[in-house]
């Protein structure tokens, strides 16, 4: 898969960037605050639909201006070339599109373009609180299947409506004889999301035990286990078990006024060597884990698409070491098409840096640049 033509206009500091990256690997170098991260950002946000950083879609928009604009043109092996394409406003709604058609759900959206993201904050899923885990989870469970994605939607939707009737049955008294019907919505969507990143897991958790011997060396097994916030007995059915949970919690949901257990509260353990590296892990195995996750995220992307991701790396070897650059860079020269940010290029290997497409970032502008010759 490849990014043909990258797209921006009055996206953050990018008044305007037309962009043609090759099949291999692009520099996007530049001083602090340029823009290098924006670029990466623009991409993510059209291959997920969410951005990395921003939580509103206004933080995005050009300063001054009412709308921004990121498009990209893919080339996908099987099913030809598609532009995917989101547009962002202060007053209205986003819009979304593909091939120049107008698209409501974000189901819709994501998928087109796969993208894995490497940066200094992936330490964070390791270390960070639960719900980075789910993000996580969501978004790349979402690139790889759109049921996934739109299930997520729904379950969203359901949970809101759940909570709402919840409190009016508290402060009201009203609605308990419709609360079944939401409980039984909120455990179908629900178990199937659950189902789904158990799998899910399993497979990324087989990968990344592997290539992080390969990183921290065999005596230093990681498993990554899901944790889901009710318990299920080996043999049981997820909704079974999750109706069974409801039932104990009911009391407790009224009083509170929501919704207690659910795939927006389960969680995911990394275990090396069965300790729980969030919590006893040096920095530097949260480090190597992290990594090995993401290097675990790419080769089952590949699986599951059928076709090699785009790499985004920000400034992504700075915080590692030798050895987890080493590999990190080792897959970068393994094909993909990469875009790499980055302040200089004298922290990167020269293999990557000969073989790559340069541009400098400038103010929110990118022009191509040739190195002068040594
Ligand atoms: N909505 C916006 N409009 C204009 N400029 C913005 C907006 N959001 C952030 N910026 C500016 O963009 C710059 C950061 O860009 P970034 O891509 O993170 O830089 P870097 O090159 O360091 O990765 C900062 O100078 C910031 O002030
Ligand atoms: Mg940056």
């Amino acid at each position: 898969m490849q990014i043909k033509r990258l797209l921006l206009t009055d996206f953050r500091s990018c008044a305007h960037v037309d962009l043609a990256p090759g099949p291999g690997i692009t520099i996007l170098s530049g001083a602090n605050a340029q823009g290098k991260s924006t670029l990466l950002e623009a991409v993510y946000l059209l291959a997920t639909s969410r951005s990395p950083r921003a939580s509103k879609d206004v933080e995005m928009i050009r300063w001054g201006q009412e709308v921004a604009l990121a498009a990209a043109e893919v080339a996908r092996e099987e099913r030809g070339e598609v532009r995917v394409e989101v547009s962002l406003s202060r007053s209205e709604k986003r819009a979304m599109r593909v091939n120049h058609v107008r698209r409501v759900r974000v189901a819709d959206l994501v998928g087109h373009l796969n993208t894995v993201l490497f940066s200094a904050a992936d330490i964070d899923v390791v270390r960070g609180e639960p719900s980075l885990r789910r993000r996580f989870l969501n978004l790349e469970i979402a690139q790889i299947s759109p049921h996934y994605c739109h299930a997520l939607v729904q379950y969203r939707r359901i949970l809101e409506q759940r909570n709402r009737l919840l409190k009016l049955i508290r402060d009201d008294g009203r609605g308990a004889d419709t609360l079944e019907t939401w409980n039984e919505q909120l455990i179908a969507i629900g178990s199937r999301i659950v189902e789904r990143r158990v799998a899910f897991v399993a497979e990324l958790s087989a990968l990344a035990s592997h290539i992080h011997s390969e990183i921290a060396g065999a005596s230093e097994q990681l498993s990554i286990t899901y944790l889901p916030s009710f318990p299920i007995k080996p043999d049981e059915d997820v909704s079974t078990a999750f109706r069974q949970h409801l039932a104990l919690l009911q009391r407790d949901e009224i009083a509170r006024g929501a919704t207690l257990a659910g795939p927006h509260r389960d969680d995911l353990s990394f275990l090396v060597s069965g300790t729980d590296v969030r919590v006893y892990g040096s920095q530097g195995q949260q480090r190597s884990v992290a990594l090995a996750t993401k290097l675990a995220e790419v080769e089952l992307m590949q699986q599951r698409v059928g076709e090699a991701p785009v790499l985004l790396l920000d400034d992504a070897g700075s915080e590692l070491d030798e050895a987890r650059r080493a590999r990190l860079y080792g897959l970068v020269t393994g094909g993909y098409q990469t875009l790499v940010a980055c302040t200089d290029t004298s922290g990167l290997p020269a293999e990557i840096v000969c073989n790559a497409e340069q541009y400098r970032v400038e103010g929110g502008a990118v022009q191509q640049w040739m190195p002068a010759a040594t």
